[in-house]
């Protein structure tokens, strides 16, 4: 299932995270595509926060994988870069493939590094448009494209 959005402000990002993160479930992986600094940290930030977690939630740059678990969030959340990864022992060090029988993976710069991916998995491709303007085109492949109304 494809559809495609254009949001007008860092609002509406946040909303439509929430909307990801109400129907998604532990196994399912996250793609988040896009340029530096189009919002894929902003869309993390806002689907973390509506999985109960309230506390900072910061870029994994530099650490590359960020886990938030239960009781700070419903559901155990994997937060994942893929920028610096550069073969497959740095991939597989990252336990991404293991953290989907207990989580939800949320991963940026996903084109970065060709894995294999689960059945059940979202694309979220974000284009800027201008400097609050962004156009969203989501891909969702499995069992969460009958949970998007
Ligand atoms: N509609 C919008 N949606 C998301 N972010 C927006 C929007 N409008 C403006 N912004 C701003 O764009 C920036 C997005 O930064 P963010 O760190 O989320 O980018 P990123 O895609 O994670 O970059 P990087 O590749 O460096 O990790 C923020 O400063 C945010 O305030
Ligand atoms: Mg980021």
């Amino acid at each position: 299932m494809q559809k495609k959005y254009r949001i007008s402000s860092e609002k509406e990002m946040h909303d439509f995270a929430r909307r990801i993160a109400r129907i998604a479930k532990v196994g399912d992986w996250i793609s988040l595509i896009g340029d530096l600094g189009v919002g894929k940290t902003i869309f993390a930030k806002a689907f973390i926060a509506e999985l109960g977690f309230d506390g900072e939630v910061s870029s994994p740059s530099y650490a590359l994988v960020h886990s938030y678990d239960p009781p700070a969030t419903k559901v155990s959340i994997v937060h994942a870069d893929l920028y610096r990864i550069e073969n497959d022992s740095e991939y597989l060090e990252l336990g991404l493939d293991d953290a989907l029988h207990y989580a939800i993976i949320l991963v940026e710069w996903a084109n970065k590094y060709p894995m294999r991916l689960p059945d059940n998995h979202y694309t979220i491709e974000i284009e800027k448009i201008s400097d609050n303007i962004r156009d969203i085109t989501l891909n969702i492949y499995g069992e969460g494209v009958s949970r998007w109304a």
